[in-house]
């Protein structure tokens, strides 16, 4: 009777070493595509100002989508909290590491620090509250309500007064720079 040592019998187990290789390979190409897809919905949207304007959207619907979930739907919940909380992870990336420098070397010292304090303070708080505090417990939803409009009005600073004056201030191909260095960032924890 035939003994079976598997795959690794005639090769001593180079087949089952090069397929752990190949697998591995294109789980980083994978990987390498998985990010690049998610970069690129910052990165056609246009410049970093479009991009990030983009992001600020997509969270937005987000936490509006939630706002319609139930007691009852706390896997919905939990999944949609994922989601926003790696959208605002890489955006907090994005503008902490790039966008709120290019502010603070423009003379904007302390409207950088302010959005980088809203960043700590607010929306990386509302987000571990909403991680402890039970899902079927009408104090998620208030929760999320106060992290909305703690949001909103960061939102409107930035798009309103902020940015607005560092896109001026800077010529063409600093903006451009800009755009590569965030869109950069990104793609990194995307
Ligand atoms: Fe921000
Ligand atoms: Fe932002």
């Amino acid at each position: 009777m035939a003994t079976n040592y598997g795959a690794s019998s005639n090769d001593n187990g180079n087949g089952a070493l090069l397929a752990g290789v190949v697998g591995f390979g294109l789980g980083i190409a994978a990987a390498v595509g998985r990010k690049a897809a998610v970069q690129a919905i910052t990165a056609s949207a246009g410049d970093w100002f479009e991009g990030l304007k983009a992001e600020h959207k997509l969270a937005m619907g987000i936490i509006e989508t939630l706002e319609k979930t139930t007691e009852e739907d706390t896997k919905k919940r939990a999944a949609l909290l994922f989601s926003l909380q790696h959208a605002l992870g890489k955006h907090a990336i994005q503008e902490e590491d790039v966008i709120y420098c290019a502010l603070r070397a423009s003379g904007e010292v302390e409207a950088a620090n302010e959005l980088g304090q809203d960043h700590n303070a607010e929306v990386k708080q509302g987000l571990y509250d909403l991680e402890q505090i039970d899902k079927a417990s009408p104090a998620w939803l208030t929760r999320l309500q106060e992290l909305k409009s703690d949001i909103e009005a960061h939102v409107r600073e930035e798009e309103d007064v902020v940015f607005p004056k560092l896109y001026a201030s800077l010529s063409e191909e600093e903006n451009k720079k800009l755009t590569k260095r965030m869109n950069f960032e990104g793609f990194k924890v995307a």
